[in-house]
């Protein structure tokens, strides 16, 4: 029996992906590359931005053959999009070959919901609200050996006024720190040399629950675990970083450097209709803060254009904190409107040409600055994890710097995956980096 997992989205839910593959494995069912020979395909969707759903519906329809010639294949649906009414009805009524529906608090029910349908029930939904609290650790199927994803914190409790996020993964809750520090000792007994923490929002950790910790806390307990080479987050929220959360990172030589600080606009009156809770001056003087302590941050960020009311002068503006950051790179969006949340409901919507030229003006002048910045490396020494052979080539490795850049280093032996090494860049362009290894 063979199951295949088609994902959406961010991280979280490449991470929930990974708890699916667990327990369909626990099953007996075994990974297929090919969704044709699947006896199970499962969705896990995002509805981030309307694109995502529309990708959703396409693929779930092109199965509508497939499912006739095969009807013993079963075709599950979970993720973000199934915890809103609209896509559930959706689905339910137009697309017959989904046989299970099913949210994101409730992804340890899936096997029991696949045993009602294989025992002749014929479509299942069952979308919890909220979790419930009664979540269990769930075994993942981890992509490698050696690297792991760990949840910190779900939920988010922000509302930023375009963001469906809040409404659909429910409000902040923050894992115990022994829970969390016990699983990353446990993966690292079995292995894992870099973990990545997730979260909506990394730096409000902590702050729902009784105790008196927060997210550096968290980090520099993480830090003294032995083994761990390399500790990673995402995201953070610009108005929670603190000074403690950098003299943290600066202080500890396995807590990567790397700081994802999504600031969405740079116009201060944007941003307070984003309901962002900071104005460029505060994002300008963090980023000064975060070179003053950490001289070689990788500084990242997320923008949107297009926001309802955005004027030419505030898109300048965007420009303009682009110039003045230099971030290494930047996730750019048009806007994109959500069903349900307030930034929707305004008059002042900004035309999809205007919106995608905002975009394409954008995209030029950080991928200009990007390529700018990573010039500067020629010739550099950095330390890289080498994850893999490179999907273009195979003989090549992809490695990661600590700063998550993309680092094509030749394929010299099988040895060197999974572990840390020195590359010296030699070539690179906006988005990728080429090395050579030094001395290993
Ligand atoms: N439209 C466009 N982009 C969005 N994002 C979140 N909501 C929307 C939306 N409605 C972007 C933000 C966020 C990233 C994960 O997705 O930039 O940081
Ligand atoms: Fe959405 Fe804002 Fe929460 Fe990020 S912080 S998930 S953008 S509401």
């Amino acid at each position: 029996m063979n199951y295949h997992i088609i994902t959406y989205g961010c991280q979280m839910n490449e991470h929930d992906s990974e708890k699916i593959a667990g327990m369909l494995e626990s099953m007996g069912y075994q990974e297929t590359d090919d969704h044709a020979g699947a006896d199970i395909i499962v969705f896990n969707t995002c509805l981030i931005r309307k694109n995502a759903e529309l990708k959703v519906f396409g693929k779930v329809g092109s199965l509508k053959q497939l499912k006739e010639d095969n009807p013993e294949m079963i075709i599950a649906v979970g993720g973000c999009m199934m915890q809103q009414k609209g896509p559930v009805d959706e689905l339910y009524q137009k697309y017959p070959q989904v046989d299970i529906i099913f949210g994101t608090h409730n992804i340890h029910k899936l096997p029991s919901l696949i045993n009602q349908v294989k025992h002749g029930e014929e479509r299942v939904i069952d979308v919890w609200e909220e979790d419930k609290g009664l979540i269990p650790d769930l075994p993942s199927k981890r992509r490698n050996k050696f690297q792991a994803w760990v949840t910190i914190i779900q939920g988010c409790d922000n509302y930023c006024s375009y963001c469906i996020v809040p409404h659909v993964r429910g409000s902040e809750r923050s894992r115990p720190l022994e829970d969390i520090v016990d699983e990353v000792k446990k993966l690292v007994a079995d292995g894992v040399i870099d973990i990545t923490l997730l979260g909506q929002n990394v730096n409000s950790y902590g702050l729902d629950l009784d105790d008196d910790y927060d997210f550096p806390d968290l980090l520099s307990e993480l830090a003294k675990i032995n083994g761990l080479e390399k500790i990673k987050y995402m995201t953070s929220h610009p108005k929670d970083l603190s000074d403690k959360l950098i003299k943290t990172v600066a202080r500890n030589d396995n807590i990567s450097k790397h700081f994802h600080l999504p600031v969405q606009s740079g116009s201060s009156r944007i941003l307070k209709a984003m309901n962002r809770k900071y104005d460029r001056e505060h994002y300008l003087g963090l980023i000064n803060k975060i070179r003053d302590n950490i001289p070689d941050a990788v500084i990242t960020t997320d923008f949107i254009v297009g926001f309802p009311g955005e004027t030419e002068s505030d898109f300048e503006k965007t420009l303009s904190l682009v110039e003045k950051v230099r971030f290494d790179m930047a996730y750019t969006f048009a806007y994109s409107p959500r069903e349900g949340t307030p930034a929707a409901k305004k008059a002042d919507q900004i035309s999809s040409e205007e919106k995608h030229r905002r975009l394409q003006a954008l995209m030029d002048k950080q991928n200009q600055i990007s390529y700018e910045v990573n010039q500067e490396l020629i010739g550099k020494e950095i330390d890289v994890l080498v994850e893999g052979e490179s999907k273009k080539d195979p003989d090549y490795f992809s490695a990661r710097s600590d700063g998550n850049k993309l680092v094509i280093i030749p394929a010299k032996t099988k040895k060197l995956i999974g572990n840390i090494i020195t590359a010296k860049i030699n070539e690179a362009g906006s988005w990728t980096l080429y090395g050579d290894i030094v001395n290993n």
